[in-house]
């Protein structure tokens, strides 16, 4: 079956996959594996210090897959125009990147310039609020992730469902799912509800591919998902402000070390069962862009 989502058609890519960042960790491999499964890996700027290892990042997945992948820039009030993320931007272009995700703070002129250079511009956002306003600036699509989700995460934020049901009211360009999607079924409820490709990081995280520590890779596949000191921390955190957390609850079907490859077939068949039981046509391209 062809999957055809405004997202697949505006990135290039096989399936409506795309891999979350995490900062800290030089995720080529894990980049590579996940393109040329085909998803979208995504290179993590802010974990490469110099522009040399950032220029190598790009050249090693270029050597796995000739499948697109992309660039993200997580922002913080220090990016203005000078900071090396102006630099790193220019070298992805000179390689032929065509797709960079923003994140955490308003990107603007980051992201004008993304446009100036003629590349999809795609900002991730924790709240509706933040959603709108990204879709106001020069974006091609934006990532709306849920409270469900990890990483940082906003006291305003609300979760993938009450999300989907509301993205046709408020927004209008294209909108990737986030927040504790970890299989086919999540991948597949994003697409009917309304978004044109899912946004995962904890699901990739314990993958053989993935560059984070052994231990940590045990706690994902070991914590429980109904533990409520597990639910205070992803769910209920106490704080009005901004709270970061190490993973989602993505978790509950994540219980073995896998290869990106056998997740995202994993993930494809299970969707494509279910519609098959939908009596759906799988010789037909499924069109999600309607
Ligand atoms: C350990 C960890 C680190 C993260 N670091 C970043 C980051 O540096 N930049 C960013 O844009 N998002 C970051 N995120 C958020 C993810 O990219 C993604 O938006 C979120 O985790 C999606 O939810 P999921 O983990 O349930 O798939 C991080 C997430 C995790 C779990």
């Amino acid at each position: 079956m062809r999957w055809k989502t405004k997202i697949t058609e505006m990135i290039g890519c096989q399936y409506p996959i795309i891999l979350g960042a995490f900062a800290g960790y030089d995720n080529k491999e894990l980049t590579a594996a996940i393109s040329k499964a085909g998803g979208v890996g995504v290179l993590t700027a802010s974990s490469y210090e110099t522009e040399n290892e950032f220029r190598s990042a790009i050249h090693y997945v270029k050597n796995i897959t000739n499948n697109p992948f992309g660039i993200n820039f997580s922002v913080d009030t220090k990016v203005k125009p000078g900071h090396p993320y102006y630099r790193y931007l220019k070298i992805a272009k000179e390689e032929g990147i065509k797709t960079i995700i923003t994140a955490a703070f308003k990107a603007e002129d980051l992201g004008n310039r993304i446009k100036e250079k003629d590349m999809v511009w795609i900002h991730k956002a924790t709240t509706m609020r933040h959603a709108i306003s990204a879709e106001k600036m020069k974006t091609d699509a934006i990532i709306l992730t849920g409270l469900e989700g990890g990483g940082l995460k906003n006291p305003q934020q609300n979760t993938f469902l009450i999300n989907m049901v509301n993205i046709n009211k408020f927004l209008k360009k294209p909108i990737i799912a986030s927040g504790g999607i970890c299989d086919g079924k999540g991948m597949l409820a994003a697409l009917i509800l309304g978004a044109q490709a899912v946004h995962m990081c904890t699901a990739f995280l314990p993958t053989i591919e993935s560059p984070i520590p052994e231990m940590w890779k045990k706690q994902i596949i070991n914590t429980n998902c109904f533990d409520p000191e597990f639910i205070e921390k992803v769910l209920h955190f106490k704080s009005n402000r901004p709270q970061y957390t190490d993973m989602s609850m993505a978790i509950p079907n994540i219980d073995h070390f896998i290869s990106v490859e056998e997740l995202i077939n994993h993930m494809i068949s299970e969707a494509e069962s279910l519609l098959k039981n939908l009596n759906i046509n799988m010789d037909e391209l499924v069109d999600f862009t309607k």
